[in-house]
């Protein structure tokens, strides 16, 4: 890895730890205003302080995150579809250029393994690497969103090995049984989504799972924003993922942010 690919990623993943927490905030990027996102500026601001990284696309960066933030950035740089059309329908819709100008430490792109345009979407993963390889910037690969996709551990394992096949510094994947089996077959680090809202409980062992397995980090969304506390929430999961806390010591500072 050169020296500006490696500068960026340790920006993201703490050298310390090895371990990474992002916020994912792109949602919009096809689903329009999502419950806890509505006013971006509002929601994101008292969790950047507890976030390794945020994740989001050009416009809500620009419109509603301080410039003088200290924040690494991940581009979302895909798109296209609304929710109300083919999610797998994606092409690329921010350059490098771009992604340079706003001084990102990375980009991120899904890949539809199964779907309807599965073709497309990988060969825009293999276009985004040679030219992110250009300038040294990270491409995070995000497999598995839609529907249709079965998130068990060969579907999954099928979905990081191809992003990682195809050059994705890091893959960004769901939780399932026998995780460690979608770790062991792709070489990249792993990084979960938390999915849909699910009790905090849930979600922080669903965490401490995905880590304990082998996972990197989470790049989570739904369940930090639309937590009744996401302030709490964040620093549970950062908890579990940077400092070995169990499910319970990091309900407590949930519980404990709460009252
Ligand atoms: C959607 C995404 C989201 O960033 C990802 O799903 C993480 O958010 P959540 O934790 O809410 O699932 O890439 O395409």
């Amino acid at each position: 890895m050169d020296w500006g690919m490696k500068n960026r990623l340790s920006g993201v993943i703490n050298p310390k730890t090895g371990k990474t927490v992002m916020l994912a905030v792109d949602h919009g990027y096809f689903q329009g205003p999502t419950t806890g996102l509505r006013e971006l500026k509002k929601a994101v601001d008292p969790l950047i302080p507890y976030a390794d990284c945020l994740f989001i696309t050009r416009g809500m960066l620009r419109n509603c995150v301080d410039s003088q933030t200290k924040i690494p950035i991940f581009l979302r740089v895909s798109g296209g579809p609304s929710v109300l059309g083919d999610l797998s329908n994606e092409d690329i819709t921010t350059s490098m250029k771009e992604a340079l100008r706003l001084n990102a430490s990375g980009v991120g792109l899904s890949i539809f393994v199964g779907a309807k345009n599965e073709e497309r979407t990988i060969s825009n993963l293999g276009r985004l690497v040679n030219e992110a390889e250009e300038y040294g910037i990270p491409v995070l690969a995000i497999t598995a969103v839609g529907k249709e996709m079965g998130r068990d551990a060969r579907y999954l394992g099928l979905a990081c090995r191809i992003a990682a096949e195809i050059g994705a510094h890091v893959v960004k994947t769901y939780y399932c049984e026998e995780f460690e089996k979608v770790v062991e077959g792709c070489p990249v680090p792993i990084v979960i989504a938390g999915g849909k809202k699910i009790p905090e409980k849930d979600a922080l062992q669903m965490a401490r799972n995905a880590i304990d397995k082998g996972a990197v980090g989470v790049d989570m969304g739904r369940n930090i924003f639309q937590s009744e506390n996401p302030v709490g929430m964040i620093k549970a999961v950062r908890a579990v993922v940077h400092e070995k806390a169990t499910v319970d010591e990091a309900y407590k500072i949930y519980k404990k942010e709460k009252a």
